[in-house]
């Protein structure tokens, strides 16, 4: 999608897939990553999620990288949350004290900003990209990250000529070709429901590179 799609949601408020609660998956397989509780995590496309919150609240530091300024400042204002500002070569931002808010495109985050990164949280973002572009979020991930990174990643699968994303259609298998060449996949849970009458069901991933 291009930037102003994003743009033009966060001005409009058509921002449905805002969750008003910690993310369910999240809170039930954290704990199946290998993790000894300070890590640094990455929320790719992070929106204003309240999922950085129970990271921050974990012990971790959060690193949320967003299009939309708009986005970022109601995260801060709906959280009563006061930052500093930064500026990195690529984004500006805020600096709390477990937590770094990019602004900004996610393809243009560098190894550089992402040296301590060991962990990955991705709800609604992969899914929220097309194809096309879903291979190349892959690729940059694998590129920015260090050997060892692992993902918790939450896709959903219809019948995608039955309605328009985002969020896509991501099936099973294209995560699998998308990650397996340098990753382990793991499926650990999945869910079946009906969104606006198609058949849906969300699938959750712990991946190990
Ligand atoms: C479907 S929303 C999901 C937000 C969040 N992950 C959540 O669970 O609420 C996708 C978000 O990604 C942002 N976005 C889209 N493309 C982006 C990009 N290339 N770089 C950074 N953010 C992007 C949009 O502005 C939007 O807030």
């Amino acid at each position: 999608m291009e930037a102003n799609f994003w743009h033009d949601m966060w001005a409009n408020g058509v921002v449905g897939f805002h969750q008003s609660d910690i993310n369910a998956y999240l809170k039930n397989h954290w704990s199946k990553l290998e993790l000894n509780g300070d890590e640094n995590v990455l929320v790719p496309l992070c929106g204003k999620s309240l999922d950085m919150i129970w990271l921050a609240q974990q012990g971790h530091s959060v690193l949320g990288v967003e299009l939309s300024q708009k986005a970022l400042d109601e995260f801060l204002a709906e959280n009563k949350l006061t930052a500093e500002p930064v500026a990195l070569a690529n984004h500006c931002g805020y600096k709390l004290p477990d937590m770094t808010l990019l602004c900004g495109d996610f393809f243009h985050l560098t190894a550089a900003d992402c040296s301590d990164i060991n962990v990955v949280f991705d709800r609604a973002a992969i899914v929220a990209l097309p194809p096309e572009m879903r291979q190349d979020y892959v690729k940059h991930l694998h590129s920015i990250l260090s050997r060892g990174a692992q993902y918790l990643l939450v896709a959903m699968e219809y019948d995608q000529s039955k309605m328009q994303g985002p969020p896509f259609s991501v099936s099973e298998s294209e995560i699998r070709t998308l990650f397996e060449p340098f990753a382990t996949v793991t499926k650990v849970e999945e869910f079946s429901f009906s969104r606006k009458g198609v058949n849906t069901i969300e699938k959750v991933y712990l991946i190990k590179s």
